[in-house]
């Protein structure tokens, strides 16, 4: 019965001193609760470091389509941690849906201000840039429909969108001579 009764009192004592700590945490969590700074989008990659980590891979799934059956690609042997989008959890067809996604969702990375590989601010306000954004948004969303369709002829349309809308915007700002230095 002591010992009863006296675990009961710290169990009393540990509520009354956890209590408010919890509810101090709990508020802390809160998603819009005081305290909480709204999220902003924050820059980590120049456009060179965008383009080589998240256009390319993703538009190389696309790309791919057009010459492989999506449908024909076996699961590997562990789809959950497989590198190769066809051929993971999300793969075949579902791999060119969310890579069409992926292109449209990065139209938005190419409009955020951030610097080109040289170091120079990339011209996101001109003009011919704002177009072909809005073309590789266009693209992106033709694939997205095209993995939706299943169908190899709508994928070919759709990746030569991509192409194009790639191809515009390099024509001016990547395939400069000199390289790098003279880009964007
Ligand atoms: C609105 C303009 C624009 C669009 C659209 C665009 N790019 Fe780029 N891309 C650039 C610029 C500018 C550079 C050079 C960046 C630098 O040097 O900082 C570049 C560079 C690259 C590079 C790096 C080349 C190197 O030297 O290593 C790759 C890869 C690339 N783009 C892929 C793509 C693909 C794939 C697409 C289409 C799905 C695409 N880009 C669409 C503007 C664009």
């Amino acid at each position: 019965m002591v010992r009863c009764g006296g675990g009961r009192r710290v169990l009393l004592v540990g509520f009354l001193v956890l209590a408010p700590a919890y509810v101090g945490f709990a508020l802390a969590q809160a998603p819009t609760g005081r305290g909480a700074a709204a999220q902003q989008p924050r820059v980590y990659a120049n456009m060179l470091q965008v383009m080589r980590g998240v256009l390319y891979p993703a538009s190389n799934v696309i790309f791919t389509a057009q010459s492989d059956d999506p449908a024909a690609f076996k699961p590997a042997t562990r789809p959950s941690t497989s590198s190769d989008p066809f051929t993971s959890a999300y793969g075949g067809w579902e791999a060119v849906e969310n890579s069409g996604l992926a292109l449209a969702e990065a139209a938005n990375l190419l409009v955020i201000p951030r610097a080109c590989g040289n170091g120079k601010p990339a011209p996101i306000q001109n003009a011919d840039w704002q177009m072909w954004v809005q073309e590789l948004r266009d693209a992106g969303v033709a694939a997205y429909k095209a993995g939706q369709a299943k169908d190899q002829d709508v994928i070919l349309e759709a990746a030569d969108a991509v192409a194009t809308a790639c191809l515009h915007c390099h024509t001016k700002y990547r395939n400069v001579p000199g390289g790098i230095p003279n880009r964007c």
